[in-house]
């Protein structure tokens, strides 16, 4: 596994970019901010940055609603900016993927200004396009991810048209073998421009079933739950097809040299193996997000991470992924204390991380007044705890007036506890959860054994997950309580004597342990097996 690709020895970095860096003031972050923090996102040693999406769009979805797939939206600068953007995040040893959003456009779109025009458009089959049902009404009873039917009227037309998101972001054909070769050479754009790879958003919509067939009711669905849930998306998600549309993404990337497809896809694990693709030939990484609604507690996670394990075909690669800018941020479902366990557990786990901005810092979800909502989720479907706005808010910088990310009026409200959780506190307290994020980091890059190593499930008490990674001969524990208690854990004979190379306290390095361990309350060991070389 030593000649392992970058995107699989490496670390993931993803970027929310109107909440990133903002180098203009008008209080949403853009391209130059980005690239003005590059020295930061070297130093704390991650390899690639994902950023969502940056194309020309009205931002009815905040930049998932594309009008131009080839253009830099203006708020966050212009193609020269992304240009050197990627030039010095490569100079700096960074990678670039963007977001690529193929299931949906714009409203605002050409091709949809067209399609709508009339029925005898060139572009009505790039939509999805249907007459009313028999007795009038929508074709299906399908319902949009954010609230409401998934077909909206077209009054001048007097047909729908089908929209899984708003109904400012219809979803294209792509059955149309027109949309996707338009599509497959928006990504031979990018590629040409130097991105290393692609982040695809909500790959398993692409397809819609073919005889348009009503999804069947959710038996779990309860009132407080979104609405769309009351269905089970058995003919919008996930059909067989999408993987001929998977394959053919890959094969474009496949042209040029070490790129990565990512997939977004929430799906049990069953079905997501399906997107690496048959021979491999699909994702290189379906996004996990199993740990994203995992209860937290030892005995659960264990079990997801033995069943994903068990569910990787031969020769796919794992990925993790703990929050990301559609998820509550993983400080406020755990709590700081095992913010800092979490963060150990997402990177000593077998495979690539995938790290939400301001995660390392212990940003936490921030309330947002009704007054503010800025997130199209939670316009629709208000009070059920749906909106994304909370884990979205501005990166903090340093203290003062707009936490050093702007010096205007940020986009959505700062944390609270900017002025104590930000960059310039926290990097230089040796005992900050950043330092902790970036000896992990650098763990990660120093050891082969957590990058590439084998993973083992090791056996321990109530409360406490733990593993080994071996490698070339050298084996790691990783050694993590979940609980807020003590605990005492006896290590297996050939381990008693094993060294502490980080702790999530970041102060026992170096000590040895015994045949058992005890660990704090909400603390992490990663330790090293003695008989290993060095
Ligand atoms: C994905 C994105 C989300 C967006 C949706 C529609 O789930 O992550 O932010 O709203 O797709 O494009």
């Amino acid at each position: 596994m030593l000649d392992a690709r970058w995107w699989q020895r490496g670390i993931v970095y993803q970027i929310y970019p109107r909440s990133f860096m903002d180098s203009n003031g008008d209080g949403i972050g853009d391209l130059s901010g980005i690239r003005s923090r590059l020295p930061y996102l070297a130093w704390l040693g991650v390899d690639a940055i994902w950023i969502s999406p940056i194309y020309t769009s009205p931002m009815a979805d905040f930049g998932y609603d594309v009008s131009d797939y080839r253009g830099i939206d203006p708020r966050f600068g212009t193609l020269d900016e992304f240009d050197a953007l990627v030039r010095d995040a490569h100079a700096t040893g960074l990678k670039v993927i963007l977001d690529f959003v193929p299931n949906h456009t714009s409203d605002q779109h050409p091709w949809f200004v067209e399609s709508r025009a009339s029925r005898e458009s060139a572009k009505r089959g790039w939509y999805i396009w249907r007459d009313p049902a028999p007795g009038g009404g929508p074709p299906t009873n399908w319902l949009s991810e954010f609230g409401g039917p998934a077909w909206e009227w077209d009054a001048a037309t007097g047909q729908y048209y089908y929209h899984a998101y708003l109904k400012e972001q219809p979803d294209l054909d792509w059955r149309n073998p027109e949309v996707r070769d338009a599509m497959l050479s928006v990504m031979r754009f990018w590629l040409d421009r130097g991105v290393d790879g692609f982040r695809v958003d909500t790959i398993h919509h692409l397809i819609k079933d073919s005889e348009l067939r009503d999804n069947p009711p959710n038996p779990q669905w309860k009132p407080g739950m979104p609405p769309h849930r009351k269905l089970l998306r058995l003919y919008t998600t996930d059909r067989p097809e999408v993987h001929e549309a998977v394959a053919a993404m890959r094969r474009v990337l496949d042209d040029y040299d070490d790129r990565v497809l990512i997939g977004e896809a929430y799906l049990p694990f069953d079905r997501l193996m399906a997107y690496y693709g048959q021979d491999l030939s699909g994702m290189h990484l379906p996004f996990n997000f199993h740990l994203i609604g995992a209860p937290w507690d030892a005995r659960a996670i264990a079990e997801i991470v033995r069943e994903y394990e068990a569910a990787l075909p031969q020769g796919a690669w794992p990925n993790w992924v703990l929050g990301n800018h559609d998820k509550p941020r993983i400080r406020s479902r755990v709590g700081a204390a095992q913010a800092r366990v979490a963060a150990m557990l997402l990177l000593t786990l077998r495979g690539t991380p995938t790290l939400y901005y301001g995660d390392e810092i212990g940003m936490c979800d921030v309330p947002i007044a009704p007054g503010e909502v800025q997130d199209p989720f939670e316009k629709n479907v208000p009070g059920l705890g749906v909106g994304r706005d909370p884990e979205r808010t501005p990166m903090q910088w340093g203290g003062g007036a707009g936490a050093g990310f702007t010096t205007g009026r940020p986009w959505l409200p700062l944390a609270p506890d900017a002025d104590r959780t930000n960059v310039e506190a926290l990097r230089g307290d040796p005992g900050s959860i950043l330092s902790l994020y970036r000896a992990l980091i650098a763990l990660r890059r120093a050891q082969p054994a957590l990058a590439v190593g084998a993973y083992a499930p090791l056996a321990a008490g109530e409360g406490v997950l733990a593993y080994a990674r071996e490698h070339g001969g050298r084996r790691l524990l990783v050694l993590l309580n979940l609980s807020s208690r003590p605990r005492r854990l006896a290590l297996a004979a050939g381990a008693s004597g094993a060294r502490v190379l980080l702790s999530t306290g970041l102060d026992r390095a170096g000590e040895r342990l015994d045949e058992a361990v005890e660990l704090r309350p909400d603390e992490g060991l990663i330790a090293e097996a003695p008989g290993a070389p060095g």
